[in-house]
């Protein structure tokens, strides 16, 4: 069986996450290698749709159950059209955010049950994982002061206290996943960080890249 090239990039608001993950698809772009940039949630029509749906600003408040089952709606759809086609015909996927995010965002976050959501992730996700993740951490004072002066989405807006229970999530989830589980220092420089993935994802696939 050949090995699947899906690396995903997680971590709370502002991390650096959607930087860096662009700078791998360049990278691996610029060597010939088919690589998709993905992002969640969304990533086709109707996971879209979902997104709009998920994190426009509004008036009534969304259950984190419904949150939770939007997210993992949004993920079935993409990887049944796009992330199992792909990896099956030897595309590289590098994509910003997949199954953690849920267990981050809605078990950290939201205070859902994790075994709920492990099922549920595995219901959208067709048991499909990524085999290297990359998990940038900051403060999350760091990330609202990078973020200041941009526009804030629903779930960006739901505070400091919010971002700390992700984050204290996101350790525990690359404690217990630690082979697939990378932890960069988001405090370093946007090329350091570039430098230390490329490392890592190179000597990770180091035959097939080079
Ligand atoms: P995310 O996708 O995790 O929300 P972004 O990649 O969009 O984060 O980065 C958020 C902001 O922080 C952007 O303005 C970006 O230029 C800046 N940024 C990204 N990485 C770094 C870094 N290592 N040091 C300082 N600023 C950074
Ligand atoms: P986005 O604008 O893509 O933010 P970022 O650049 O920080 O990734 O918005 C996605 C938001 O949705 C972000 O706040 C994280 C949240 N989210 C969840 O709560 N659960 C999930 O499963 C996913 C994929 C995202």
């Amino acid at each position: 069986m050949t090995k699947n090239h899906f690396i995903t990039f997680e971590g709370i608001d502002g991390s650096g996450k959607s930087t860096q993950a662009k700078i791998l698809v360049e990278k691996l772009q610029s060597l010939n290698i088919e690589t998709l940039f993905l992002r969640e949630p969304g990533g086709t029509s109707i996971s879209e749709e979902i997104r709009s749906v998920l994190l426009n600003n509004r008036e009534d408040e969304m259950s984190s159950r419904s949150e939770a089952l939007l997210m993992c709606a949004s993920r079935a759809q993409l990887t049944k059209d796009i992330i199992s086609p792909a990896l099956k015909a030897g595309k590289w996927i590098i994509a910003d955010r997949y199954a953690d995010s849920t267990l981050a965002y809605q078990g950290g976050g939201r205070g859902l049950n994790l075994d709920w959501l492990i099922k549920l992730n595995q219901f959208a996700t067709y048991g499909i994982e990524p085999n290297l993740t990359f998990y940038i951490d900051i403060e999350p004072e760091v990330g609202f002061q990078r973020r200041k002066g941009l526009s804030s989405d629903r779930i960006e807006s739901a505070g400091l206290d919010f971002q700390n229970d992700i984050r204290q999530k996101y350790l525990e989830i690359v404690d217990n996943f630690g082979d697939r589980c990378v932890i960069i220092d988001g405090n370093l420089s946007v090329d350091e960080i570039s430098n230390y993935i490329w490392n890592v994802t190179r000597d990770r696939t180091l035959d097939e890249i080079i």
